[in-house]
């Protein structure tokens, strides 16, 4: 499968920080077999996060796209509102499980919004901003998203195993 990462940090787009972020993203996508075709950083800025995504999925350009960044309670974040505007099927379970699964580690993780959805056939998840925090919620959603692709995708039909 491939996979798009979006970063979206004011900080990060006008150079005055490393986006340390989307590296792990790439290192455990990679490690899990995925092909990362596209790595963009982008400004906290609803539409062009939301044109980005739209783009990607529309061009088919990845099955999947991993946003980093944007899901907190600062005024410039907008990374849910973003991915609200361009998905058509909410997938709630997987922030829903990330949240869960984080809420072990520390209680802050009530505080990310992160939302996840599908426009055609590419299904975007929204994680929160540290590199910390990446490769908790990823590492944890990561065995799972496989089977959801494939379903996604067509090349699996159903839930039975084997
Ligand atoms: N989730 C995990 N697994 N680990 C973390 O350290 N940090 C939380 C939360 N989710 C955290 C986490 C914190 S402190 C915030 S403010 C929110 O994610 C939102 O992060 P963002 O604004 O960087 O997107």
């Amino acid at each position: 499968m491939r996979a798009a990462i979006i970063t979206s940090s004011d900080s990060g787009y006008a150079g005055e920080r490393e986006d340390l972020s989307g590296p792990v993203i790439r290192e455990i996508l990679e490690t899990n077999g995925y092909e990362v075709v596209h790595t963009i950083l982008l400004p906290d800025d609803r539409e062009m996060l939301a044109k980005e995504m739209a783009r990607i999925a529309d061009e088919k350009q990845a099955e999947l796209i991993i946003t980093t960044g944007g899901t907190g309670f600062s005024p410039r974040d907008c990374m849910p509102e973003a991915t609200a505007d361009v998905t058509e099927r909410a997938v709630p379970g997987i922030p829903e499980a990330m949240r869960a699964y984080s809420m072990t580690i520390t209680p802050r993780a009530m505080l990310s919004r992160a939302a996840a959805g599908i426009r055609k056939s590419t299904l975007i998840i929204n994680l929160p901003g540290s590199p910390k925090a990446v490769r908790e919620s990823l590492e944890y959603i990561i065995p799972s998203l496989q089977h959801g692709l494939e379903i996604l995708t067509g090349e699996a039909t159903n839930c039975a195993r084997k």
